[in-house]
C-alpha cells in the first residue's frame, strides 16, 4: 500500500529550542519511514506578524540546519521553502474565493494572535493566514498534518476548503486530518510558561554545554524545597520534567525518591538534568558544526528539495486547471 503523505511546516523563526523538538521535531524525525514526507519552511507567513525580512534568511538556515542535526533526511524527504515554490501563492488565490471572511474572522488562534501581539488593525494577508496554510497542505495533497492544538483549526478550514472545491469543481483534494503532538508542552526555565524564545526561558539546540549548565542552575523550582534536605514536589518541577523527558526511567525514579525525601538537592539534581541533555545534544551539536561551516551543502538540500516540491505542485495545479477549465 502506498505510504500516506505528511506536510509539516514551520515559520523559520531562527535556532529552535527544546520545546520546539518536544513539541514537533521530535515527532517529525519518527514519523519519516511511515509516511511520505515534505517538510515546508513557511517563509510567506512571517510576513503576517513581521515585515521585516533582514533576517529571514539566516533563521531559515539556522532552523533547517536544526532540522538536519537532529535526524530529518533531506534525500528521503524534500525541504523547501514557501516563496521558492511559486504554486503556493496561485493556489492560495484560489482558494480565497472559497471560504468567507467571516469564518475567517473566526478562527480562534487569529484571535489569540491579535490579543498577544497586540494587533490593532489586521493585514489582509493575515486574514488569509489559514487559507495560504490550506494552499501549503493541498498542493502536496497532504493527507496528516502534525501540528500543535493552536494549529487545530487552521488543518479544520483546510478541511473545509478541499471540501468545498471538491464540491464545486469535482474531486482533487483530500481532507487532511490533523496527528497531534503528544508531549506537546515543553514548560521553560522560569517554571510556569512554555518554553518560547520570546519570553527568554528556553534551551537551544545550539547551546554549548556550559551554556545548557548555567542556564539549567538557573532554573525555577519548588520554591518549598530551599535547601539539600527539605522534602520537594518533583511534580510540580521543571527540572524533574527535564528529567522524565530526557533521562532513562532508572533515573528519573532515583530523582524522584531523592526530592521527595530530601536526599538530593537541587543543585546537584539540576546538574544532572544538564548532563543528560547536553549527551543528547552532543551529536546534535555535531552535525550543527558541520553544516554551519558549509552553508552552502544547506542551499543545495533547499534547492533539490525545491525541484521536487515544485514538480508535484505543478502536477497538482494541473489538475486543478483541468477541473476549473482555465486555460
Ligand atoms: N502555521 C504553522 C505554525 O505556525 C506553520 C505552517 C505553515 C504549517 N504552513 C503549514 C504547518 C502547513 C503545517 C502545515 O506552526
Ligand atoms: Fe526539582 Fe530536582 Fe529540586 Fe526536586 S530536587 S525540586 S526535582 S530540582
Amino acid at each position: 500500500m502506498a505510504k500516506k503523505r505528511i506536510l509539516s511546516g514551520m515559520r523559520p523563526t531562527g535556532k529552535l529550542h527544546l520545546g520546539n523538538y518536544v513539541g514537533a521535531l521530535e515527532n517529525w524525525v519518527k514519523l519519516q519511514d511511515e509516511y511520505e514526507n515534505y517538510y515546508l519552511v513557511a517563509d510567506y507567513h512571517m510576513l503576517t506578524t513581521d515585515l521585516n525580512t533582514d533576517s529571514i534568511k539566516q533563521n531559515t538556515i539556522d532552523m533547517v540546519i536544526d532540522w538536519l542535526a537532529t535526524g530529518l533526511d533531506p534525500v528521503k524527504s524534500p525541504f523547501f521553502r514557501q516563496s521558492q515554490v511559486k504554486e503556493h501563492t496561485e493556489l492560495f488565490l484560489l482558494l480565497s474565493m472559497l471560504i468567507t471572511t467571516a469564518r475567517l474572522e473566526r478562527n480562534p488562534t487569529l484571535k489569540d494572535q491579535v490579543r498577544d501581539l497586540n494587533i490593532e488593525s489586521l493585514v489582509y494577508g493575515h486574514l488569509g493566514y489559514p487559507v495560504l496554510q490550506a494552499a501549503d497542505i493541498l498542493l502536496y495533497k497532504g493527507q496528516v498534518v502534525p501540528v500543535g492544538e493552536d494549529q487545530i483549526p487552521h488543518v479544520e478550514i483546510s478541511r473545509e476548503v478541499a471540501r468545498r472545491f471538491n464540491q464545486q469543481y469535482g474531486q482533487v483534494f483530500p481532507e487532511p486530518d490533523v496527528l497531534l503532538t503528544k508531549f506537546a508542552r515543553l514548560p521553560g526555565l522560569d517554571g510556569v510558561s512554555k518554553m518560547s524564545k520570546s519570553l527568554n526561558n528556553a534551551i537551544y539546540l545550539s547551546d554549548t554545554p556550559e551554556v545548557v549548565t548555567s542556564k539549567m542552575k538557573k532554573a525555577v523550582t519548588d520554591p518549598l524545597k530551599v535547601r539539600k534536605g527539605d522534602p520537594g514536589r518533583p511534580d510540580i518541577c521543571v527540572v524533574y520534567m527535564y528529567h522524565q523527558k530526557f533521562n532513562t526511567p532508572e533515573a528519573v525514579a532515583e530523582v524522584e525518591t531523592g526530592c521527595r525525601s530530601g536526599a538530593l538537592g537541587c543543585v546537584d539534581c539540576k546538574l544532572r538534568a544538564a548532563a543528560r541533555i547536553n549527551e543528547f545534544l552532543s551529536p546534535v551539536l555535531e552535525k550543527r558544526r558541520h553544516y554551519e561551516s558549509n552553508p552552502n551543502e544547506v542551499f543545495d538540500i533547499l534547492h533539490d528539495g525545491e525541484t521536487r516540491a515544485r514538480a508535484v505542485a505543478q502536477s497538482t495545479m494541473q489538475e486543478v486547471h483541468e477541473n476549473m477549465k482555465l486555460g
